[in-house]
């Protein structure tokens, strides 16, 4: 029966996510009326297998999305799609046709076109691969319901490395993924099965990414061993007909390990020919492998400091090896010491990368590329960009970015990351008050429209190469999808995937415009969908921001642990160098160059005098570049210390704001990827309010400043699970902890199940209606629990003796004991209650999970969806 209901209650297909953004649903009869004149032929212009790929996937798409039979028939010279590439589709009746200049090497022409009387559209690029992306883009534009009648549009991609990176292990984990195991290896070898992984260069190459390093970035050695090559290679082959070349991350003391040589010294000779060896060898099974990446002398890899050797010594010893193949060395610079001093005021980690690459610009070879993370510290959701973007004129960059959400929110956390990259894309390095407020949409028959100016030197600009004409460069990501049916987990986090691709494509869009679009192909092109999805994803990363970090300190998460819930101090009194420095008076670390680290001055001369001063430095990033008083009124009118109070408040408010605004779409998008999402932002609201609680908590205890409204340390509806009437539960310190209200939770040792039982009384408005009574009101139970990994507790909850609800712990959260990453709730909607009603919690422990509780809060229910 209750089966039923769910079946019924959705109007819309159950959807999996696994299809992402080419669904190619068909389109309601009002859209399809818009291309009734769409051409039914497909002919090609010329053979290979990218053009026999776009051909498939034309035909797979169009037919449907209009629901008509679309074919092959390459002798069709009219009313028909003409798939070729700038060479070949000059012949025979095409002869004529003027081909646009400015379509590049990777840029593709789309035609609308009259030939012998009927309408024809032409898909025309410089190669195979650009033809490719062509179709895509039409499909996506007849997906969103586009006219397409009167096309005539080039697009160029805004940079030639356009790569993601999987930190993919030989065992099948993968480091910092969210989506499950890996979908290229299995316990030491390559997948039997490599469907997934051909649909994922499928789905890459629909937004235009053209590279894959499939393996972590802390390598293994054995990925170049002779006999494991030709697994690699079966990777390989499905990329291929998705022009995605594949990569490699090597470790530079292979020719050690594996080798067998004595020394990796990348001037010794031996290595220098072990190396060559080694491309060779990749080139025969893969003639099209993209190249290496490198991470050296960072996290403990080892690097040609080994050897007192220097990143492009190491770098350029690669590079030489693969450059007669055409391949790339993307070498990190990522390079930092993890055991600096902590109490030596200048010690800096965010200096890190510029000390070290500045120096070295003009020294890499050509084929290589710098690999800069966006940020100076580590995929933080608030960093001032890298100064090294502009420290380098005579070295090839590309920015890495990171689309798994290691710290912002793991998957389990919307967080739509594509507002946080445009802000660094049109950061202007020589003056950054210029901010980029270009939003050009890719339309009509000229290129896409960029400032190239030696004066605005944003980063989208440097990374592509532009400002200082280097060969190569541009975009890396860390995608790290998984065998999860969805790829990445939480469903909008492939929105940050599709806009990675389109951002690298196309810089210049809008964060607002990528999301719109992205809604359409992954929901609906209903415009309330559409509408209600991207508000929700473009306040999400300054949601996000407001309930954990705050005025650029970086996270406060636990930095030596899961990267995940809230542990302020773990970033403190330690060699990793994500200090905020805060004490009982202020916070922040002093970055400027008169009193401290002196890190601002490796930006250009306009922005390092903005950092330089607190006056003049956002307040956004304001603790990163300085340490001041809790009492330090910032620009926007408020002292940091109400600015931290208030920002959670708002953040946690936020999260509860867009349960409602999604709830509004029941019935409008699937019933399995609706309720997918709002059991996950459910999931986020508690976890938000956790998160909220333990920064104010910890911020007031500290500086001893009340919060001006009262809130922080103040829980009117809450009742601890420790001032419960216990059976069985004893009460535990959690650590740190800020991560417990009250900072205790209690645990249950006994295998038979414990209780903890309080007496209903009723907040404020409970009392004022009490002369009403005995009549019932409704209201939400909440229950803060803690779910770990290692158990799956069971919980049951009565009023007055009557069972309201149960459940099991059994989710899989980064944690094995109690605290910031486990503390979960379960909200118990519309359960009738009435002063003096008796609230009893049973716990029954499995496995090393006892069953933990935090507290109780009973609120009133709301009359909102
Ligand atoms: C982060 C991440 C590591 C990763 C490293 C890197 O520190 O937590 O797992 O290895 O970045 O980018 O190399």
């Amino acid at each position: 029966m209750l089966l039923c209901v769910f079946l019924c209650s959705s109007a819309v297909k159950a959807e999996t996510g696994r299809e992402a953004w080419l669904r190619y649903p068909p389109l309601s009869a009002e859209l399809k009326r818009r291309y009734t004149n769409m051409p039914e032929r497909i002919s090609m212009s010329s053979q290979s297998p990218v053009l026999e790929a776009a051909r498939s996937e034309l035909i797979r798409g169009l037919s449907s999305l209009l629901a008509r039979k679309i074919y092959p028939d390459d002798k069709a010279a009219s009313r028909a799609i003409v798939l070729g590439t700038v060479e070949s589709i000059k012949k025979g009746a095409l002869s004529d046709l003027r081909v646009p200049q400015q379509i590049d090497e990777y840029g593709f022409w789309l035609k609308s076109h009259r030939l012998l009387g009927a309408q024809s559209i032409l898909i025309v690029g410089q190669n195979d691969l650009a033809v490719l992306y062509g179709v895509f883009d039409l499909l996506s534009k007849v997906s969103r319901g586009e006219d397409v009648s009167a096309l005539n549009e080039v697009q160029s991609p805004s940079a030639k490395i356009r790569w993601v990176d999987q930190w993919d292990n030989l065992d099948g984990s993968i480091e910092r993924g969210y989506a499950g195991r890996s979908i290229f290896f299995d316990v030491g070898n390559v997948q039997r099965d490599l469907t997934r992984a051909a649909e994922y260069a499928r789905l890459l190459a629909s937004i235009g990414i053209n590279g894959c390093n499939i393996n972590n970035v802390n390598a293994n050695p054995r990925l170049l061993e002779n006999d494991f090559l030709p697994q690699i290679a079966r990777i390989a082959d499905v990329f291929r007909p998705w022009g995605v070349r594949l990569s490699l991350s090597v470790d530079l003391s292979s020719p050690k390990i594996i080798g067998g040589l004595d020394t990796f010294d990348p001037l010794d000779p031996k290595v220098a020919a072990w190396w060559h060896e080694k491309a060779d060898e990749i080139y025969k099974l893969i003639p099209d492998f993209g190249g290496f990446t490198v991470k050296a002398d960072s996290e403990g890899r080892v690097g040609p400091a080994s050897y007192r050797r220097t990143p492009a010594d190491a770098a350029n010893v690669l590079a030489r090896a693969l450059a007669s193949h055409g391949g790339i060395v993307f070498y990190r610079a990522f390079v930092y010491d993890h055991h600096l001093d902590w109490r030596d005021p200048k010690a800096d980690r965010a200096r890190a990368a510029y000390d070290i690459f500045h120096p070295l610009d003009g020294k890499f070879d050509d084929n290589v590329i710098i690999q800069i993370k966006h940020g100076p510290i580590d995929f933080q959701a608030r960093e001032p960009v890298s100064p090294l973007f502009s420290g380098m004129e005579k070295t090839n960059e590309a920015i890495e970015l990171q689309v798994t959400q290691e710290y912002t929110g793991q998957q389990r956390h919307l967080v739509y990351l594509a507002p946080m990259w445009k802000e660094l894309l049109d950061f202007d390095t020589n003056d950054a008050k210029q901010k980029e407020g270009i939003a050009t949409e890719p339309q009509s028959a000229r290129r896409n429209e960029e400032s190239e100016s030696d004066e605005r030197r944003y980063v989208k600009s440097l990374v592509a190469g532009k400002i200082f004409r280097r060969p190569i460069g541009g975009y890396v990501a860390v995608v790290n999808a998984g065998i999860e049916e969805n790829w990445l987990g939480h469903p909008f986090a492939m929105a940050n995937l599709y806009a990675y691709g389109r951002l690298a494509w196309n810089p210049n869009l809008s964060a607002r415009r990528v999301c719109q679009e992205w809604a359409r192909l992954t929901f609906e092109n209903d415009p309330i969908v559409v509408r209600t999805v991207s508000d929700i994803a473009m306040n999400s990363w300054r949601t996000y921001e407001n309930y954990t970090g705050f005025l650029g300190t970086q996270t406060l998460t636990d930095i030596t642990g899961s990267h995940y819930g809230p542990n302020i101090e773990s970033s403190e009194e330690n060699g990793w160098g994500q200090w905020h420095r805060a004490d009982h008076e202020g916070i922040g670390m002093d970055r400027s160059m008169e009193t401290g680290t002196g890190y601002v001055g490796q930006y250009r001369p306009a922005v390092a005098k903005m950092y330089e001063s607190v006056a003049t430095t956002p307040d956004e990033l304001l603790l990163f570049f300085h340490h001041v008083l809790y009492t330090r009124v910032l620009h926007s009118g408020k002292t940091v210390i109400q600015h931290v109070y208030d920002s959670h408040y708002e953040g946690a408010d936020e999260v509860a704001e867009f349960v409602r605004e999604w709830r509004t779409l029941k019935g409008k998008i699937d019933e399995q990827r609706y309720a997918e999402v709002l059991r996950r932002l459910q999931y986020q609201q508690g976890h938000a309010t956790v998160w909220r609680d333990a920064i104010c908590n910890y911020f007031l205890r500290l500086s001893g400043i009340a919060d001006a409204k009262g809130r922080s340390g103040n829980f009117p509806n809450r009742t601890e699970a420790e001032s419960m009437r216990l059976t069985g539960y004893v009460p535990v310190d959690v650590k740190p902890w800020e991560n417990a209200s009250g900072s205790n939770a209690i645990e249950c040792r006994d295998s038979n199940g414990c209780s903890a039982t309080f007496q209903f009384v009723g907040g404020p408005e409970v009392n004022e209606a009490a002369a009403e009574l005995p009549h019932f009101k409704k209201y939400e139970i909440d229950v803060e629990y803690f779910d770990q990994y290692n158990g799956a507790s069971r919980f049951r909850v009565f009023v007055s003796g009557r069972k309201v609800d149960e459940w099991a712990a059994d989710d899989h959260f980064p944690a094995n004991k109690v605290g910031g990453d486990s503390s979960t709730r379960r909200r118990i909607c519309g359960v009738e209650l009435r002063p003096g009603d008796q609230i009893r919690i049973e716990g029954i422990p499995d496995g090393e999970e006892h069953a933990g509780l935090d507290y109780v809060e009973t609120l009133p229910e709301s009359d909102d969806p």
